[in-house]
């Protein structure tokens, strides 16, 4: 039985991952801000020590973009410092680290798919503190797996689907931009998919993101559709959106690495949205 520390448990990617791991193979640490915080490096380094994890599953984060705009160092010391902290003990006790990480370490600027083999350049300190997070990774590890993902919703997040469905429940028209492109990505097939990673030794950058390209508004479509719910809805420049606030406009990464090596098949975004739906209605 292997031991995973899951840092950040309480999150959407935290929570997915406890909802289908098995425990009869796995033995879960789970940590969150209440128990750990991650900027703490001799609370850290000492639950290495006494814990002694063979894998860490890094799904702590600063994930609120303009927060980390109002408070820099805030989001610097949680995304980039909390990620070496987990690192250090990573390499002190041997084991493998995963590391979340975002199309945000892009500017958005491309017109085509950012592969991991294209440069980074972010815009935002969201986006400059989680490279910073990658770099200090890699520089202390070299059993990680850094995946960087977008548009990720799952259950208790303030995330796109739950902020559609909360002001579709108030009756209100909603106006949703129409020039943002990803990949709306489900926090279960994220999930599934670091669970089948951390069992081999295939280390280094990935882009995980569910398959096909929307852009909000069409996102917001499929989210209303599958909800029956029957509201107003316009596409807008992001600047009239009420829902999403400046990010960088082209978020669409390719899976290069997964589909050169032929290794794991991300599943299509509609198909994932319907099951993540589905669960929803049923709980
Ligand atoms: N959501 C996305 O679209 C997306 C896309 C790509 C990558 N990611 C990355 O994936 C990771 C997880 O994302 P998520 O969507 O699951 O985020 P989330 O729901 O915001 O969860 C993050 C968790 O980290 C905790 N946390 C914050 N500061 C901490 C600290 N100092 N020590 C310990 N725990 C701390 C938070 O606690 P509190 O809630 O109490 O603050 C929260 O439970 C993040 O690193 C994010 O950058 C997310």
């Amino acid at each position: 039985m292997i031991k995973v520390w899951i840092a950040g448990s309480n999150g959407q990617i935290g929570r997915a991952l406890n909802d289908i791991l098995d425990p009869l193979e796995i033995e879960v640490l789970n940590t969150d801000l209440d128990d750990l915080d991650i900027t703490n490096t001799e609370e850290v380094l000492n639950f290495g020590i006494v814990n002694r994890p063979d894998v860490i599953i890094n799904c702590c984060g600063v994930t609120d973009t303009d927060l980390c705009e109002k408070e820099p160092e805030h989001a610097y010391r949680v995304n980039a410092l909390g990620a070496r902290n987990l690192s250090i003990v990573a390499r002190k006790n041997g084991a493998k680290i995963v590391q979340l990480s975002t199309d945000d370490v892009f500017d958005g600027q491309s017109k085509k798919p950012y592969t991991e083999f294209d440069d980074t350049n972010p815009l935002t300190v969201y986006g400059a503190s989680k490279r910073a997070g990658e770099n200090y990774v890699k520089e202390f590890t070299h059993k990680h797996f850094i995946i960087r993902s977008n548009w990720v919703y799952g259950k208790g997040g303030n995330n796109f689907v739950n902020r559609v469905l909360e002001v579709a429940e108030q009756g209100k028209t909603l106006s949703v931009a129409g020039d943002q492109f990803g990949s709306p990505t489900s926090a279960k097939d994220l999930a599934r998919m670091i669970l089948y990673l951390i069992s081999t030794n295939e280390y280094g950058t990935y882009h995980v993101t569910c398959s096909g390209v929307c852009n909000r508004y069409e996102f917001a479509q499929e989210i209303l559709r599958l909800s029956g719910k029957n509201v107003e809805l316009k596409a807008v420049p992001t600047e009239q959106s009420d829902l999403s606030s400046v990010r960088p406009p082209y978020a669409v990464l390719d899976n290069f690495i997964l589909r050169i090596i032929d290794m794991y098949d991300m599943p299509d975004w509609k198909e994932s949205l319907e099951e993540y739906m589905k669960e929803r209605t049923e709980n």
